[in-house]
């Protein structure tokens, strides 16, 4: 038999040790505040459009006039998918999940991409340029391609949010949905180190293309445990089905140890910021497009989840009212991990470029528990070992 000699301490899921320097968001989860290069969110959330906060997120300051309109019209530019990619999206299974076609479809553009210039400043700037400006298209591609429709041409007329919501629905937005849109992808667009960002930091390490970069974080945020909670609350608020069933719906996940989805928070320990701006969203949209009964079930579980968990430090997280925003766009429940995914482009590529001025390759090690000096056995020989 062998020993365990452990050399140092083993932390599961590397809870809470440093993975990177960064200056790109900062939170504080017993006020409550979260701030992109300095900035809150709630600032940005009111004054900023999301492409404005990508600039600022990536370049570390706050783009001039000049910067701004090149950066959005380089975008506009760059927001068809070349039609060999279409094709190979119109391949995919139609009952593949949208992040696994997001996955694929956003390694796919290393191959027409392969030529590799990471210490270029403006290699750097095409890339950023051509995932913030695919990334959408790639999603309302698949949306459509799996409902029996030919993705449609992006609208060069229409803003980032606005040209987003007209590929996906095939109809040009009302103002206050590219508007709301927009600020939910603010909202997403960074959250200092989690898991998706670490997973691109590894990918990032190795000196890779900023593609397979993307598509590893991709990867990563498809997970339950990760991207899928907004998902998870809507279907919670379909189970509870009315105001009544609230109080008993919470009771019995209390007494079954079950969390409630779209609240708790590992840094949080308040209301999320962004769930306030959510909430207050979520408002605008229903009385401009027609108010969603559920909102009075979210109302009420909010109210209770207080009054029982609030103490612990339970509170809604961003998740919560976000389901209730993209319901009001008329965005599919599956596709809220891509939209999640289409606004985290920002803060990936944020830290992608952070990371590159001082990369050192990630190469972790391990506690080993296994054994030593075992003898090899010959194939005829081991049944009989294995009975012995
Ligand atoms: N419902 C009920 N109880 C909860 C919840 C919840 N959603 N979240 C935490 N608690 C309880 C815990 O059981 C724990 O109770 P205990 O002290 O009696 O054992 C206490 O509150 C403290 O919880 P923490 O240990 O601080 O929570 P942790 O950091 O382990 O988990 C997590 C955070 C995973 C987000 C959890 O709150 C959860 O599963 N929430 C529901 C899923 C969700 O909404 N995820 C999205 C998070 S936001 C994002 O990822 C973008």
């Amino acid at each position: 038999m062998s020993e365990i000699t452990p050399q140092c301490e083993y932390i599961p899921g590397l809870s809470n040790i440093p993975a990177a320097q960064s200056s790109i968001s900062h939170v504080d989860g017993q006020r409550g505040i979260l701030e992109y290069r300095g900035i809150s969110i709630q600032e940005l959330a009111q004054k900023s459009t999301f492409l404005e906060t990508a600039y600022l997120l990536i370049w570390g300051h706050l783009p001039s006039q000049a910067e701004l309109e090149a950066f959005e019209r380089d975008i506009r530019y760059h927001r068809r998918l070349k039609y060999r990619i279409r094709d190979m999206m119109k391949c995919f299974p139609e009952t593949g999940h949208p992040m696994d076609a997001l996955q694929t479809a956003a390694a796919s553009l290393g191959l027409f991409h392969s030529r590799r210039v990471l210490d270029d400043e403006a290699y750097i700037r095409r890339a950023v340029i051509r995932l913030l400006a695919k990334v959408p298209t790639m999603v309302a591609a698949f949306e459509l391609i799996r409902r029996g429709n030919n993705p449609i041409t992006p609208d060069d007329d229409l803003d980032y949010a606005a040209n987003f919501l007209y590929m996906l629905t095939e109809r040009e937005p009302k103002p206050i949905a590219a508007r709301v849109f927009d600020t939910c992808l603010t909202l997403h667009a960074e959250h200092t180190m989690n898991t998706s960002t670490f997973s691109a930091l590894v990918t990032a390490s190795t000196l890779t293309d900023p593609y397979g970069v993307i598509a590893s974080a991709v990867g990563t945020l498809a997970g339950p445990l990760h991207g899928g909670a907004a998902e998870e609350s809507l279907n919670m608020l379909t189970e509870i089905g009315s105001v009544n069933n609230v109080r008993p719906y919470v009771d019995a996940c209390i007494q079954n140890q079950r969390n409630i989805m779209g609240f708790g928070h590992r840094v949080y320990k308040v209301k999320d910021p962004r769930a306030t701006i959510l909430q207050s969203l979520a408002e605008q949209l229903f009385e401009e497009l027609g108010y969603d009964p559920y909102y009075d079930i979210a109302l009420e579980l909010e109210k209770v989840v207080e009054e029982k968990l609030g103490f612990k430090g339970v509170h809604a997280n961003v998740d919560f009212y976000s389901g209730l925003v993209y319901r009001a766009l008329g965005i599919p429940r599956d596709l809220f991990t891509p939209m999640f995914a289409i606004a985290r482009v920002a803060g990936w590529l944020a830290h992608w470029k952070e990371q590159l001025a001082a990369n050192r390759i990630f190469r972790p090690t391990q506690i080993y528990a296994g054994s030593h000096e075992v003898p090899y056995i010959s194939i005829d020989q081991r049944e009989k070992s294995l009975t012995t």
